[in-house]
């Protein structure tokens, strides 16, 4: 059966029966902000499943739910494959940190070639679907709350750290919404009002 964003919900919420533990408040931000864009995106014309893309935003961090943090790319994609869920439902795991499908492209901590392997043998032979480029869009633009990007990328870098391949990945973050904005035609934050309460 395709996942859906009600089934998945229910099994995100068995998982963690706690409404207020951060990782679902954080994982249900993303994918809501998720369907608000793509559902924008519809209206353009694009061709979007807007139920798959919440879909997808639900997913992205369900390793966070069932693991520590630092394994949790890893833990989601295995957790998803081992409950049968498709391919590209399990891959929003692997590329939702990485807004180029690089595995030096991400804002801090990269990933290890031994332990997460599995990110460098899928990354650079992935070309992102327009679903998953919402999905790492959205993951950018929210913690509990919708934000801006530049808020968010100061809230992960000052628990995180940088790295060498930091200003890179900054500059393809801003690539990523540039080019979102360009389809929308206007700027996706338009699409948010409640970002002025959080600025
Ligand atoms: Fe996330």
């Amino acid at each position: 059966m395709t996942p859906n964003s009600q089934s998945v919900l229910r099994l995100l919420r068995q998982i963690s029966p706690d409404p207020e533990f951060s990782s679902l408040r954080h994982i249900i931000c993303v994918g809501d902000a998720a369907a608000t864009i793509a559902g924008a995106l519809k209206e353009k014309g694009f061709e979007l499943d807007v139920d798959k893309v919440r879909t997808l935003g639900y997913l992205h961090d369900v390793g966070r739910l069932i693991g520590p943090g630092s394994e949790h790319i890893i833990n989601g994609y295995n957790y998803l494959k081992e409950q049968g869920f498709p391919e590209e439902y399990c891959n929003i795991c692997l590329v939702h940190s990485y807004p180029e499908n690089d595995p030096a492209c991400i804002l801090s901590t990269p990933p290890d070639p031994v332990s997460e392997r599995l990110i460098f043998d899928f990354l650079p032979r992935h070309a992102y679907t327009l679903s998953e480029k919402i999905v790492i869009l959205c993951d950018l633009m929210c913690k509990y709350k919708v934000m801006t990007i530049d808020k968010r990328i100061v809230d992960v870098l000052s628990r995180h750290g940088t790295w060498e391949g930091t200003q890179n990945c900054i500059l393809a973050i801003l690539k990523l919404k540039a080019e979102i904005d360009d389809m929308l035609e206007y700027n996706v934050y338009d699409l948010f009002p409640e970002i002025a309460e959080n600025l």
